[in-house]
């Protein structure tokens, strides 16, 4: 299907938690399946591209990413039956963790989760929780949690420390690797879904700098 990008900031709007966007969304979703992003989220790493692909091609109910942290306290945290790969329960923040794997924030729905938002009630801290929408679909056994890759790497970069462990390990990578992490272009012109030339247009628009460099040099190797 054809994939959009929206961000939304209405100053007269008190976001009311993460599941806010599928009501602020709504318009924009229509029916089709969507996918919600934190944009402190980063994800990289051997496997990640296809953990995302599968995700996107299930065309029922709703796909999480789990990854094993050493403070799942912080996070949503999915539990997972002895096959290792059911998730059996799904709880946001909770003091005692059932296991380690985090919930990361990148989400991927069929077209029922605009609905499920605006029905769901605010939680004790007072926010509309995405970990409800999620245990919404668990309960209709239409949740799919997808442990990421073994090395691969996960940043919730949402505090100034966090923030810079993540830029730090993003630079070594790229040092030791001599590549670009992450670079949106890349990924599309390796997808396919836009040309060599479209390529070098993008490029030329950021000018003279190292990241422009990396893209005219993928253009040119392809
Ligand atoms: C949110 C979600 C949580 C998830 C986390 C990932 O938490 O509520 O379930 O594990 O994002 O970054 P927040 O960062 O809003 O505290």
């Amino acid at each position: 299907g054809q994939w959009g990008v929206r961000f939304s900031y209405l100053p007269q709007h008190q976001p009311r938690g993460l599941a806010d966007a599928f009501i602020i969304g709504a318009d924009f979703i229509g029916d089709s399946p969507s996918a919600l992003a934190l944009a402190d989220n980063i994800h990289f790493g051997n496997g990640t591209a296809e953990m995302l692909r599968r995700a996107t091609k299930r065309t029922k109910g709703a796909t999480v990413l789990a990854h094993q942290v050493s403070d799942p306290e912080r996070f949503g945290v999915a539990e997972f039956a002895a096959d290792g790969e059911t998730i059996i329960s799904l709880e946001e923040k909770p003091r005692r963790p059932k296991s380690s794997f985090a919930v990361t924030g990148l989400y991927f729905y069929d077209e029922k989760v605009c609905e499920m938002a605006a029905s769901l009630r605010p939680s004790a801290r007072g926010e509309l929780e995405i970990t409800d929408i999620n245990r919404g679909y668990l309960q209709r056994g239409e949740l799919t949690a997808e442990k990421t890759p073994p090395n691969a790497k996960w940043f919730d970069a949402g505090t100034p420390e966090s923030m810079a462990d993540a830029a730090d390990t993003i630079r070594q990578t790229q040092k030791a690797q001599k590549t670009i992490l992450c670079a949106p272009e890349e990924s599309a012109f390796n997808n396919d879904w836009i040309s060599r030339r479209e390529l070098h247009h993008l490029a030329a628009a950021l000018g003279e700098t190292e990241y422009a460099a990396h893209l005219r040099r993928i253009a040119d190797e392809k």
